[in-house]
């Protein structure tokens, strides 16, 4: 027999009842998923209220079904439960067989999600509403995702524009910031969302404030935007402005974000979630303001790889492409470091990648960001989510790649110049060393001297190569 389950909408609440449904053995098919208020004529499933439990499932499909959960298809649920099903009975590996159709539909869910929410956070613009007691105007847009992201990206805007009071309108529901809290209501069908007024001219400005000049590239915005956004912009007209004042622009919008809008906590601390774990991490790191970094950066970029790692490598923070990516080491020195550890034969896929500060740190320089070394400060308001995660892997072997890593871990005394190459055993890793950062051999002018730190980059990282042969060899 088939039972309903409601869940609304709510990753939460499909995620809960699918727990207690996987505890009670209850399979795909028995259940109907259903999304919203409407009535079934299906018997309402009882489930328990103790929580069952747990059982083990890969991380990724944890992190991944929080996106797949908002794609708009009703199918979405029954999808996700399947595969839930299947990856606790007997099928560990499901998400790495690409052309299994519920895998395929997976991912490609995700990358859809993931590309909408992108285009929201790009493209939402804020019209002034005055009010009438002539306190701070409430902002008001009005945007029309494809998937149901506005809970997914509602954090996003908040922490851009903190200092603000805004509301964002879609079809679908509502939310509000009024300085403190996130409140989600009902949505709104586009003819009642707010008109322009006087005060046009004026949100043009500020739209062409808000909008982040450093990452103008107007060929790209015009292929991304779905002609229904396009059209719907009044600010088309001021793009050619601000093409010409964007480098003006970046200096500014820095400028007046860390004046207004930056508060810190001074640590990390604050938003570590109340359980470690790598997921948990993840998800709560989007909230961090430990630091003023999170301010002008687009996301934390937390690390990456498989939770039972046995070598960690630590670069110093994201750069440009990992800002915007999400994940560490996707750019040049990303590139550069693949190379050599397949040179040296370290397995790309048993290795956890991170950094010690977080948050992209830059300077505005025209219409580019120029990295920018975090500062003693920042790197100890940012040490609890590496120490977090190095004591969730618990790694046989850590890399600093660069001095900031290494005196993030090893403290301020330690020179990579005078003691790179050497194994220092630590409280947290058995096996530590530092070498050069990939970034800094990708910086050098002179032919001959790249060619020669390569090979000493080289010469570290078969040191590591080896010790992890010799670890494997001995297990
Ligand atoms: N450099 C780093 O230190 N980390 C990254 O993630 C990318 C570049
Ligand atoms: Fe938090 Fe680190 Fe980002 Fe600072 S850099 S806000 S401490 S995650």
């Amino acid at each position: 027999m088939t039972n309903a389950v409601h869940i609304q909408r709510s990753f939460e609440a499909w995620r809960d009842a699918a727990r207690k449904l996987i505890a009670l053995d209850v399979p795909p098919d028995a259940i109907a998923w259903i999304d919203d208020d409407s009535s079934s004529l299906l018997p309402e499933l009882d489930l328990p209220d103790a929580a069952p439990s747990a059982f083990q499932v890969p991380a990724e499909f944890v992190g991944f079904s929080r996106l797949v959960a908002c794609f708009r298809d009703p199918q979405r649920w029954a999808l996700l439960y399947r595969m839930l099903w299947r990856l606790t009975h007997g099928e560990k590996q499901l998400l790495q067989d690409a052309t299994d159709d519920d895998t395929h539909r997976f991912f490609a869910m995700h990358r859809k999600v993931r590309l909408d929410r992108h285009k929201m956070t790009a493209f939402v613009r804020f019209r002034a509403v005055q009010s009438e007691d002539g306190s701070e105007p409430h902002y008001i847009a009005w945007h029309r995702p494809d998937h149901f992201i506005l809970r997914l990206t509602a954090p996003f805007f908040q922490r851009r524009f903190a200092s603000m009071k805004w509301t964002i309108l879609t079809p679908d529901e509502s939310v509000t910031w009024d300085g403190t809290d996130l409140r989600f209501s009902e949505g709104v069908p586009a003819s009642q969302a707010p008109a322009g007024d006087e005060l046009e001219t004026l949100w043009r400005t500020y739209y062409a404030n808000s909008f982040n000049p450093a990452r103008l590239n107007l060929k790209m915005m015009r292929r991304e935007m779905p002609v229904r956004h396009w059209a719907t912009l009044p600010e088309t007209e001021v793009i050619d402005d601000l093409i010409r004042e964007a480098p003006r622009r970046v200096e500014e919008m820095v400028k007046k974000q860390t004046a207004t809008k930056c508060k810190s906590t001074g640590s990390a601390a604050d938003f570590l979630p109340p359980r470690i774990s790598l997921p948990q991490l993840r998800d709560a790191i989007q909230g961090c303001r430990g630091c003023d970094l999170y301010c002008n950066a687009t996301q934390a970029v937390f690390g990456e790889g498989p939770k039972d790692a046995s070598i960690i490598f630590v670069g110093e923070q994201p750069g440009d492409q990992e800002d915007l990516a999400g994940k560490p080491f996707v750019g040049p020195s990303g590139h550069l470091l693949d190379e050599v550890m397949e040179e040296v034969g370290i397995p790309r896929d048993e290795v956890y990648v991170t950094n010690a500060v977080k948050h992209f740190k830059f300077e505005p320089r025209g219409t580019r960001r120029i990295h920018a070394k975090p500062n003693a400060r920042e790197m100890a308001a940012c040490k609890p989510w590496l120490a977090s995660e190095i004591s969730v892997i618990k790694p046989e072997i850590v890399v600093c790649l660069g001095s900031t890593a290494a005196q993030q871990l090893l403290g301020k005394q330690f020179r990579v110049t005078k003691s790179r190459g050497e194994w220092i055993k630590t409280d947290f890793a058995p096996r530590v060393m530092a070498t050069v950062h990939p970034s800094s051999l990708l910086r050098m002018p002179d032919h001959d001297a790249r060619v020669q730190a390569r090979k000493m980059f080289t010469h570290d990282l078969n040191l590591v190569a080896k010790a992890l042969r010799k670890m494997k060899a001995s297990a």
